[in-house]
């Protein structure tokens, strides 16, 4: 194996020739002895050698930190200071460059010889580590471009998933009550004595409601359907998107009952349509979540003055839903029941938005369900 080159920068020749006789002596291949910074960047240009021994006060421009550097800057060698200032000051400018040593002048042959020796030794630790980093870069770079592809892959499933499911259930939701209303037509076609006459009636009348209801959460979903904004008196709405769902349900032991105090009749700026569906959706949850069993459904209004908003708390005492469930009943196609569709609370959510309001949802397994709408109105509208 060939000898270690080494450049002396020196500016002082007795020191820079002392430097040279022990180099040689401890069998090392002097490269070069150069006097100044310059000197030093331009052997370097023509000759890298295998490490730079540097004094740091040097005549000429370019002290020794400067071209130590520079050279750092074209090409990887381990850099040995030798100085007679180990100031403060000095340190901090020498630590920016890559230094391998520091040798205080005046120093004997072994003294020197071990800096060296040590130097060399550092920089094939840091030329290992150096390689396992740049290996682990490429890998973190490869993986990283991987897991994105991954991930859009994903995403790209899951949205088709979403598509499918969507259509799927659409298909099916639509498929039901179609089904119920050919019998029903049927019936009154055949029923020449129109003894079932009223009930058909009733039941075409209650599945083409659950159609419109499709249709409007999904036009709600996909924005379909432009906003329109009016004044609403918030206490007389409510009782009578309340009638409305009370005559579809039809439902004697489903009690709803609306509490509220006079403050909090307001009238609020709202799309009438979007509202409609904020409680029909919070009412059909609560009203589905009886089952078969009897249940209640409060509704209270109130007003805070302090940040000029209605509260609307729509609370059932129905089966509830346990926690695991509970954070992702916000998220749109989450469904527990063998026949929703997911759409409900995140068009809920969209429409609460569309106002500059919030909705939370609290519940507890087997016990019941709290959802509140916070709505903000406008000093100017209030009553
Ligand atoms: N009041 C409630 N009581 C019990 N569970 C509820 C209540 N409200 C919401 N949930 C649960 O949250 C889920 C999501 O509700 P969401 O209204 O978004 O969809 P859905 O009712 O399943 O279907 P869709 O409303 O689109 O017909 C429901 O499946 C149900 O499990
Ligand atoms: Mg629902």
């Amino acid at each position: 194996m060939s000898k270690p080159s080494i450049l002396i920068v020196e500016d002082e020749t007795i020191v820079a020739n002392d430097i040279k006789d022990i180099l040689e002596t401890a069998e090392y291949n002097v490269s070069g002895v150069v006097f100044s910074g310059e000197q030093a960047i331009k052997h370097i240009e023509e000759n890298v050698p295998d490490l730079v021994l540097m004094d740091i006060k040097l005549s000429g421009r370019v002290d020794g930190i400067d071209a130590a550097k520079r050279i750092s800057n074209s090409c990887d060698i381990p850099i040995v200071y030798l100085t007679a200032y180990g100031d403060k000051e000095t340190l901090t400018r020498v630590k920016d460059t890559s230094v391998f040593g520091y040798v205080l002048k005046p120093f004997n042959e072994t003294e020197l010889s071990a800096v060296i020796e040590v130097a060399f030794c550092r920089y094939k630790t840091y030329k290992m580590l150096k390689e396992e980093n740049d290996k682990l870069e490429k890998i973190v770079f490869t993986k990283t471009r991987e897991l994105s592809e991954m991930k859009e892959k994903v995403e790209h499933a899951n949205c088709l998933s979403r598509v499918g499911t969507l259509v799927s259930t659409v298909a099916h939701e639509l498929k039901n009550p179609v089904a119920v209303m050919k019998v029903a037509l049927y019936g009154i076609k055949n029923d020449t004595k129109r003894i079932f006459f009223e009930r058909d009636i009733s039941t075409i009348n209650t599945k083409v409601w659950e159609i419109e209801e499709i249709i409007k959460n999904l036009s709600n979903y996909s924005k379909a359907r432009k906003s329109v904004f009016r004044n609403i008196a918030v206490m007389d709405f409510v009782k009578e998107c309340v009638s409305q769902c009370e005559e579809q349900y039809c439902r004697d032991d489903v009690n709803v009952g609306i509490e509220q105090d006079s403050k909090s009749d307001k009238i609020i700026e709202a799309d009438a349509v979007g509202m409609m569906e904020l409680i029909f959706n919070i009412l059909n949850n609560a009203y589905q979540s009886f089952g078969e069993r009897e249940g209640e459904i409060r509704i209270r209004i109130d007003f805070d003055e302090g940040k000029n908003l209605i509260t609307l708390i729509f609370s059932d005492n129905g089966e509830g839903i346990d926690n695991n469930s509970l954070s992702k009943v916000f998220e749109p196609f989450f469904t527990l029941k063998p026949k929703g569709i997911g759409l409900g609370l995140s068009v809920c959510k969209q429409i609460v938005k569309l106002h500059g309001g919030s909705i939370d949802i609290e519940s507890e397994k087997g016990k019941g369900t709290k959802v509140s709408v916070n709505l903000p109105i406008r000093q100017s509208l209030s009553k």
